[in-house]
């Protein structure tokens, strides 16, 4: 089974209005409503691609119910730790003359709640893959997805980790079995800018020297490369279409590239990632089974 873990779920409340006013009543063109969160996102993926996966993270309060219940609608199983206070956050996302975010920090994690986290992830085992997605809350350590890689390590489920920054440098030393940083993260990591593949790959190659088994770097729209465990290297260019919002797309690449190893090799892997993302940034929301399929064709 596949699990995922997602710290801080969000609903992401997108509006559309055409100029807004401060300080007066607006009305909105358009209105929508989505659920996430970055484990979350790599979840309904791997169920868009008919893969079984359970959810397991943080979440509170109403915002929190309605996440799982519109997890469990789809056939997605749940497990999260419901926290006493608070409330799962509200991403608020203005479209209009510019784009603005407005994101909520979310409800604070005890010592407590990390502890039952750690409790639950006791009964994956051999065979069981984990997903670490998305930034930690300001209420955890960011030496959290290091001390449940590390767990996870003793107990022979393989872990991947999508995250950036010192949380993602952290996890190395744990020797997860994939790591998904964009071209911008793994260059943050280095405090350098990375602008090609080649330059890609070498930093890879830094990467796993560090720990980690396997590198899978997204690039956008310039496609994406992996360096295996074998030190392989695979090169994959982006599907062509129009972009309508690449939000997830990183993450539908993720739980592609899980899908495609449960069935085949790196390569086969790293085409169902592409097709995946590339039907996320081709659609309103996450990606749907047809369109990977007929992307997957131009690969
Ligand atoms: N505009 C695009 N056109 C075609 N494919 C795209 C586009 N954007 C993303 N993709 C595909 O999705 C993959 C992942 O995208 P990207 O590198 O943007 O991930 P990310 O920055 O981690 O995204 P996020 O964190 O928002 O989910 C890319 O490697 C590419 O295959
Ligand atoms: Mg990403």
């Amino acid at each position: 089974m596949i699990y995922t873990v997602t710290f801080n779920p969000a609903v992401d409340c997108v509006v559309d209005i055409e100029h807004i006013r401060p300080g007066e009543v607006n009305r909105l063109a358009g209105e929508q409503v989505f659920f996430g969160g970055k484990g979350i996102n790599v979840s309904v993926m791997l169920n868009e691609l008919g893969i079984p996966t359970e959810a397991l993270g943080f979440c509170a309060g109403f915002t929190g119910t309605a996440i799982e219940q519109w997890l469990r609608e789809k056939g997605i199983s749940t497990d999260f730790i419901h926290l006493k206070e608070g409330f799962t956050r509200i991403n608020i996302k203005i479209r209009s003359d510019a784009e603005t975010d407005l994101n909520g920090d979310g409800p604070a994690i005890d010592s407590e709640a990390f502890d039952q986290l750690i409790d639950r992830l006791g009964k994956l085992g051999k065979g069981d893959t984990l997903v670490l997605a998305g930034s930690l809350p300001k209420s955890v350590s960011n030496h959290a997805y290091e001390q449940i890689a590390e767990l996870m390590g003793k107990k022979g489920v393989r872990t991947a980790v999508d995250t950036s920054g010192r949380a993602m440098l952290n996890v190395l030393r744990c020797k997860p079995f994939l790591i998904k940083p964009n071209i911008r993260e793994l260059g943050d990591m280095f405090a350098t800018n990375i602008t090609d593949a080649a330059q890609a790959a070498a930093y890879a190659a830094k990467l796993r020297k560090m720990g980690a088994r396997n590198v899978l770097v997204s690039m956008g729209r310039e496609g994406a490369i992996l360096l295996d465990e074998n030190d392989k290297l695979h090169t994959c260019a982006a599907c062509r279409g129009k972009t309508v919002g690449t939000v997830g797309a990183g993450d539908s690449m993720l739980a592609g590239f899980l899908a495609g190893l449960e069935q085949g090799g790196y390569d086969e892997a790293l085409k169902l990632g592409t097709a995946a993302g590339g039907a996320t940034a081709f659609s309103e929301g996450l990606g749907k089974k047809e369109l990977i399929y007929k992307l997957l064709k131009q690969l």
